[in-house]
């Protein structure tokens, strides 16, 4: 139902079917009413907000707080805010995983965005797989979108030293692993690692992911690293709300912000954040969506080019606070400026380039390096290629040991996460400290789910006897909040046939990140013996439901791990390995 020859707007929109399109709104109207609204109300631009509160997600802790700001926001500005839920995804409380549960998030999103009437939507996210899961299903949608997150966690503190979700959890289980620490610390450090509601406060992939979206222009500027329980947060709540109404005023749509060359910005801000390698995959579904596919090989490029200025943890040594009291993103923007694509189109319809101009001026600060003294020479991240990663793996360089960079050893082979958690500590493990360890079957289909097991345990007896890194392979992802020298998302993964599920104990890989390459040195014709023996694992409970739809269509790590059905079709076809 047009008005004045426009598309229809406000309560118009997406009418339900029944043959009287008069009818439908009458009806629509008299129901939403029922909650109190005036026909003057109801006549305003209609903003809706993505409300991802859950008490199984702290993460989200203060979305109450941010929905009543964004609300505020939306109607300073004139139109009339409707807040409605979609799933809420954590990190810890996801079983199998969070990734196996991002591609039902977009789909919500998408069709909740799509079937309900609004001209804009504010979309609330933060923990790791909801910022990406709301962006894939924007762009799908492609109605005018803002992203909202709910902003990183304060530190905590132990015993004097300040500690945060989850870089320090890793540090602290692995000293208990090693004996380093008894039953009773690790029960005080339990209580101070995330000493309220918000993210993880290092550069993980919730840090990561809010940092790459406002440097694709899809967030208000400023608008990633404010912590959750801050005034600035909620600041930028009512920014977020306000904009929503222009943009539901000028039609900017997801596609002409998310463009090509966004991405690229958004790539070049992973590399020189030092961000989390789960990115690039979120990144390359969310860009799939819009029929744009992300290179491997250009973004390794960029990062010979694009030096890690941001001291955080992992890579460095501080917090997301930190980064926000130096200014947040614009700090690296500025350094990165000659990089950027600052022609690219924001939320706020102006472009990143005048974005930077407009931000307040820069200071001197200790979190974000010069380019002339970067923390790392180059981007964060390499691609790696060879027989064992024909499609690619990634390695998370600015997090890894330089003496293991270039490591050729003997692999210690596990089949299967419960293979890894069966035998990993055993004492009688045949394993040595220059060993390569192999994880099969912990890719998208294998696990399912693709679970951040690539952060293997290094095995009891070597903790104990000092060791902290070992090269170890996988097809699995890893926490944005973990380092070690570790090679992920290998592809073809081991449960589509790929090479890695052909390696045997004993067999010698190399590991060369200067060459870019992963080598397993078996020869063809045995790899092809070993292939007649290859079985693909079988997962309980796939025959039907979600798990059936997960595993029958979800694509490999370069392409996004998305379902092959949700992008266009060209995007969906398996690249020549
Ligand atoms: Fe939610 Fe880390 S668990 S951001």
């Amino acid at each position: 139902m047009a008005e004045n020859g426009n598309a229809p707007k406000g309560m118009r929109k997406g009418l339900t079917s029944y043959g009287d399109a008069g009818f439908s709104l009458f009806l629509r109207k008299a129901f939403i009413k029922g909650m109190g609204y005036s026909d003057s109300a109801l006549d305003r631009p209609i903003i809706g907000i993505v409300d991802t509160g859950s008490d199984y997600n702290a993460c989200h802790g203060n979305m109450r707080d941010l929905v009543e700001a964004t609300k505020r926001g939306v109607m300073l500005a004139g139109g009339l805010p409707i807040p409605f839920p979609t799933i809420s995804i954590h990190e810890s409380f996801s079983h199998p995983t969070s990734m196996y549960l991002r591609n039902l998030m977009a789909m919500d999103t998408e069709e909740m965005i799509r079937a309900q009437p609004m001209d804009a939507v504010v979309m609330i996210g933060g923990c790791d797989k909801t910022v990406p899961a709301q962006l894939m299903g924007a762009a799908s949608a492609n109605l005018p979108a803002i992203q909202l997150v709910t902003g990183p966690m304060r530190t905590g503190s132990h015993r004097g030293e300040t500690v945060g979700a989850c870089t320090d959890c890793r540090r602290f289980w692995g000293r208990y692993r090693a004996g380093e620490i008894d039953d009773q610390e690790i029960a005080e450090v339990n209580d101070q690692l995330v000493p309220g509601t918000g993210t993880c406060g290092v550069m993980g992939t919730a840090s990561t992911m809010a940092l790459v979206t406002e440097a694709l222009g899809m967030m208000a500027p400023g608008g990633a690293t404010a912590p959750a329980v801050s005034a600035d947060r909620r600041r930028i709540a009512e920014r977020s709300g306000e904009i929503a109404v222009q943009m539901a005023a000028s039609g900017l749509t997801p596609d002409r912000i998310m463009t090509e060359e966004a991405f690229e910005n958004a790539l070049k801000v992973l590399l020189a954040i030092g961000g989390s390698t789960n990115a690039i995959i979120h990144l390359t579904a969310v860009a799939g969506r819009l029929g744009i596919r992300l290179d491997l090989d250009r973004f390794d490029a960029m990062g010979r080019d694009i030096p890690v200025l941001v001291d955080l943890k992992p890579s460095g040594t501080q917090y997301m606070e930190d980064l926000h009291d130096a200014g947040g993103l614009v700090t690296v923007l500025r350094e990165l400026r000659p990089h950027l694509n600052l022609d690219c189109v924001t939320v706020t319809g102006r472009t990143l380039g005048e974005e930077i101009d407009l931000a307040p001026a820069g200071f001197a600060q200790d979190v974000v390096a010069g380019n002339e003294a970067p923390l790392f020479a180059e981007g964060g991240m390499a691609v790696l290629r060879g027989n064992l990663a024909p499609r690619g793996a990634i390695i998370k360089q600015s997090a890894a040991t330089p003496d293991l960079m270039v490591h050729r050893g003997r692999a210690v082979v596990f089949s299967s996460i419960e293979d890894l958690t069966r035998r990993v500590d055993l004492p009688e493990l045949d394993v040595k400290k220059d060993d390569i360890l192999v994880l099969q079957n912990a890719g998208p289909k294998g696990a399912p789910g693709m679970p951040e097991a690539g952060y293997m345990p290094i095995p009891r007896k070597l903790a104990a006897q000092g060791v902290k890194d070992m090269v170890r392979i996988s097809d699995a992802r890893m926490s944005g909040t973990a380092s070690g020298t570790i090679v992920l998302h290998v592809t073809p993964e081991s449960a589509s046939g790929g090479p890695l599920g052909l390696v045997r104990d004993g067999d010698e890989i190399e590991l060369n990140v200067p060459e870019r390459s992963i080598t397993l040195h078996v020869d063809e014709a045995e790899l092809a013996e070993r292939r007649k023996g290859m079985k693909a694992p079988v997962h309980p409970g796939s025959d039907r439901g979600y798990r059936k739809l997960f595993l029958e269509t979800v694509t490999e790590a370069d392409l996004g791990c998305d379902f092959d059905f949700l992008v266009p079709q060209a995007q969906s076809e398996s690249p020549e390995s």
